[in-house]
């Protein structure tokens, strides 16, 4: 009796059941799922525990937009296959929660806080040994509208420069690293106590808020690191995070995707809502109403950060802007006509990258044993997309995928976890996969044999 009781303990706080899986998985390709209040489309898309960061133990593992699940060591399954050792992870972030991208254009009725978190920006020459240290300064963001007009409307009063990290993202970001670290370091002892360059790779976007980010995330893996870390990035007009190359026919999919009758469809559904918003928020301009985005990442950078959605805005309202951007996400990157071959192009180099560095692990070339990216949801998107997922909502704040590398016998297989959960695939099973299977499956549709070629229009 006693270990029928356990057993079932043990379940329950077992992230891999389908019930929490599910969460990430609802049935919203239909552009009238936005509006459903039955059925399996009517989930709450409203970010649940958002606020004091941390979900509830029991929710642990679902899909929560301001702090996506990521491997923790109570809900992390090995693999069934008992003799085999992890060699190497590939993990990709977005970065943690932050303030918003878009406030309302006239003015908002809070006033965004940030002066609880120093954004530091500063140089300093890199032999350090010889040469003086820079001082430290950091960014510090006011408003004046006795000098400055625009302050009356534009955020008056903001100590934030958007879209930068909170307090409450960097915060998220130290657990994060914290629980990586029970799982990779503690149990599977791939993660290495000290991080050098033979060891452990680091990238970022040029973008502050991922290296925000990083510097959480990468404190919580290594609590008493008093290094510098390098962050690795590519020039920003090229870089292959962010999609940031010149290429005409992902910008050609980039301009079409909202023009089928599908996305019509989507907007014309939701269109009393969006006349109710452009009256209440004076948002009457195309960039807040040619898709749902804007008021998303307003209302998300609210609830996420401890702040009220507008007066105006009921749960009903919030579940619906919310539900929205997850019919939006699947559509642009999973179920429009285009989705694999706009992917190839938007995330395909990004892809090819990943690969050749984990082939580098297999051949022996590169003891590399944490590869780690800090990237965007723009960026987890049509990686996720790529593997095959078979619903994407929107990868909320710190979603993650992780390419765990693993030997049996001398073979490598590939385990893939998306929010520390095993991916539900159209690839197929993805939870244990021969690493050759698993590159030709995920490279053939994912990675440009001529990126040059497929970038021209028509190609
Ligand atoms: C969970 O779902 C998978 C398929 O998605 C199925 O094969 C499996 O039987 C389910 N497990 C349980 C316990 O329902
Ligand atoms: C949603 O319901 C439909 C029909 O009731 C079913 O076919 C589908 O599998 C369900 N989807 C999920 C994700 O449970
Ligand atoms: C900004 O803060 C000042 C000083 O606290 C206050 O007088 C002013 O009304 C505030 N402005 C807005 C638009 O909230
Ligand atoms: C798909 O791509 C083709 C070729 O670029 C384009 O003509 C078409 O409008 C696109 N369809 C959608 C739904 O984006
Ligand atoms: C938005 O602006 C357009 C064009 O200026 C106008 O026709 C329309 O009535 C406005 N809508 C609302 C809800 O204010
Ligand atoms: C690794 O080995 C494979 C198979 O032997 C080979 O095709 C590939 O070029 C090698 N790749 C790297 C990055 O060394």
């Amino acid at each position: 009796m006693r270990s029928a009781a356990l057993l079932s303990l043990a379940t329950a706080v077992l992230a891999w059941d389908n019930k929490t899986i599910d969460t990430f998985y609802p049935d919203i390709v239909d552009p009238e799922a936005v509006v459903q209040t039955s059925g399996n489309s009517s989930y709450s898309a409203i970010p649940v525990g958002s606020v004091g960061g941390t979900p509830d133990t029991e929710q642990y593992g679902e899909y929560n937009y301001c702090f996506m699940p990521h491997p923790r060591d109570d809900t992390y399954e090995l693999p069934a296959e008992k003799d085999a050792q992890i060699v190497a992870l590939t993990y990709v972030q977005r970065h943690q929660k932050r303030s918003a991208y878009h406030t309302f254009p006239e003015g908002e009725d809070i006033a965004y806080s940030c002066s609880d978190f120093l954004p530091f920006l500063y140089g300093g020459p890199a032999n350090r040994a010889t040469q003086r240290d820079p001082v430290v300064v950091y960014a510090s963001t006011y408003s004046d509208e006795s000098v400055n007009p625009f302050s009356t409307t534009h955020d008056p009063n903001t100590t934030c420069q958007f879209p930068q990290l909170t307090s409450g993202g960097f915060a998220d970001g130290i657990t994060h690293g914290r629980d990586l670290w029970a799982v990779y370091g503690d149990k599977l002892g791939l993660l290495p106590k000290y991080p050098t360059a033979e060891t452990v790779w680091l990238r970022s976007s040029t973008k502050a808020l991922t290296q925000q980010s990083a510097g959480g995330v990468l404190r919580g893996l290594w609590p008493y690191l008093r290094d510098a870390l390098p962050l690795h990035q590519q020039d920003e007009q090229i870089d292959s995070i962010g999609s940031n190359f010149p290429c005409d026919q992902r910008d050609a999919y980039d301009a079409a995707w909202k023009k089928s009758d599908e996305f019509k469809k989507h907007m014309e559904v939701l269109n009393p809502l969006q006349t109710k918003f452009k009256t209440a928020f004076k948002t009457n301009v195309s960039d807040w109403n040619s898709d749902w985005d804007h008021y998303n990442d307003n209302f998300q950078a609210r609830l996420c950060n401890g702040y009220p959605l507008p007066p105006s805005v009921d749960d009903t309202a919030a579940n619906t802007v919310f539900k929205a951007g997850d019919w939006e996400y699947n559509y642009h990157y999973v179920t429009q006509k285009n989705a694999t071959d706009y992917i190839k192009l938007k995330t395909g180099v990004f892809i090819g990258e990943l690969v050749a560095q984990l082939q580098q692990v297999v051949n022996g070339t590169s003891n590399i044993k944490y590869h780690h990216v800090f990237a965007h949801d723009g960026d987890v998107a049509p990686l996720t997309a790529s593997l095959g997922i078979k619903t994407l909502r929107w990868p909320g704040m710190g979603s993650n995928v992780a390419l765990e590398l693993w030997k049996l016998k001398n073979e490598h297989y590939i385990r893939v976890l998306y929010s520390g959960q095993p991916i539900r695939s159209n690839l197929g099973d993805l939870s244990w996969i021969k690493f050759d299977d698993f590159v030709s499956k995920w490279t053939g549709q994912a990675v440009p044999k001529n990126v040059f070629e497929e970038c021209k229009v028509g190609n």
